[in-house]
């Protein structure tokens, strides 16, 4: 894979496709730490004479401008931290995007609208992206790979785009399979994955594939309730995923074959509703043994023997893994379980990376140091899907 060092850029035009996916509340950003995870290679870019134009997704419209999806607030925020103006480009291929990439000067910077904004983006038929990518590629001189966060996409301008263009990784995507890469080869031992979020089907893969390579998996956030429930246990009004039941306790017994050991909850916070996040009015959440929850409440975060629990299943690892969160962190009466695993991962002495949106948005709104943390990754689907071994369209394109 080449490096945007291999690429020349003075004077050139050069596409940097990002992942600016970052969450909003109206106009304002919440987390900004993919901008500036962004950052970097585009300054560089920059300082070396190119015309740099970045694009990214932003939330799922559906293949049309949707104003809640603008990267507009994106555009300022990069403009901030780079220190120059970003023109905003109002479309993607249109008149605002041709005249915006016209006037670009050497070192100055754009953003285009939002890619989904154009229904070839995200196409399942290959004629349709690539027709979309053939009107982006006709912008550019060069392609920089830089949107970690998206490369498990088959998406024109991931995938479609850098076969039509001298591409190059940018360095944050180095960063990442760098990181990544030690998790999957010759990973120092004991390892522990922390997975946690709402639904687990979408961890199906990654549990399957790390039951060969873990040594310790802990299971929380709403994905615990299903593997309660395979356990026999009553779930109450929990999240739960029965059709998934089969595949967990598949995997339960796989894992005691295989002397992996699986770590779930022995306690939780619970209550009749889910808590306003809007108000974050008190939720008066109890706590009640994870086997036995009452029919009438619902479980919303891990309690504080689990926190323990986890605590201590952390503190010897050399190695940790931790996506998604423990419970609905979003609201402060059920933060403390997310709270309580990433200062165990702070504790603790192992190459420890966060690997995810939510998981690396809690670790920042909960106020914790970034930089304590081994690596924070700006993928959450996408170093999942590295982790299960898959092949990343992103990353295959990037192949010379
Ligand atoms: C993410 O948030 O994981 C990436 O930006 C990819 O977004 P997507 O799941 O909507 O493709």
């Amino acid at each position: 894979m080449k490096t945007i060092d291999d690429l020349d850029v003075a004077g050139r035009r050069v596409f940097v496709r990002a992942d600016l996916n970052v969450p909003l509340a109206g106009d304002e950003i919440t987390d900004d730490g993919r901008i500036r995870a962004a950052v970097p290679t585009i300054a560089k870019l920059a300082e070396r004479g190119a015309k740099v134009i970045v694009a990214s997704h932003l939330g799922r419209p559906k293949g049309a401008p949707d104003p809640q999806f603008s990267l507009r607030p994106v555009a300022a925020r990069l403009g901030e931290l780079l220190g120059k103006d970003v023109a905003f480009a109002t479309d993607t291929v249109g008149d605002s995007a041709k005249a915006t990439v016209a006037a670009l000067a050497d070192g100055e910077v754009t953003l285009l609208e939002n890619l989904r904004f154009n229904a070839g983006e995200t196409a399942k038929d290959d004629a349709e992206r690539g027709a979309f990518a053939d009107a982006l590629a006709a912008f550019a001189d060069a392609y920089v790979g830089d949107g970690f966060g998206a490369v498990h996409r088959k998406h024109a301008s991931v995938y479609d785009l850098p076969a039509r263009l001298p591409h190059a990784a940018g360095g944050l995507i180095a960063t990442e399979v760098g990181v990544l890469k030690k998790l999957t080869e010759d990973v120092a031992r004991p390892y522990a994955v922390v997975l946690g979020g709402a639904k687990v089907s979408d961890k199906l893969g990654v549990i399957d594939h790390l039951l060969g390579k873990a040594d310790r998996l802990l299971i929380g956030g709403g994905m615990a309730y299903t593997f309660l429930a395979a356990q026999g246990h009553e779930v109450g009004k929990s999240l739960l995923q029965e059709d998934q039941i089969p595949a967990v306790k598949e995997y339960l017994a796989r894992a005691e074959k295989q002397g992996v050991e699986f770590v779930l909850p022995v306690d939780v916070l619970a209550a009749p509703e889910f808590p306003d996040l809007k108000t974050k009015a008190p939720a008066h959440p109890v706590v009640v043994p994870a086997d036995a929850i009452p029919a009438d409440l619902e479980g919303l975060d891990i309690g504080p023997r689990t926190r323990e629990l986890f605590a201590a299943k952390l503190a010897d690892a050399a190695t940790v893994f931790w996506n998604g969160p423990m419970g609905v962190f979003e609201h402060p009466d059920y933060a403390d379980g997310t709270r309580a695993v990433a200062q165990a991962l702070l504790d603790s002495p192992a190459f420890t990376v966060v690997g995810g949106g939510d998981s690396a948005a809690a670790v920042r709104i909960l106020g914790f140091d970034e930089n304590a943390f081994g690596h924070i990754s700006t993928g959450g689907g996408a170093s999942l899907e590295y982790l299960e071994g898959k092949t990343l369209p992103g990353l295959a394109a990037l192949e010379d």
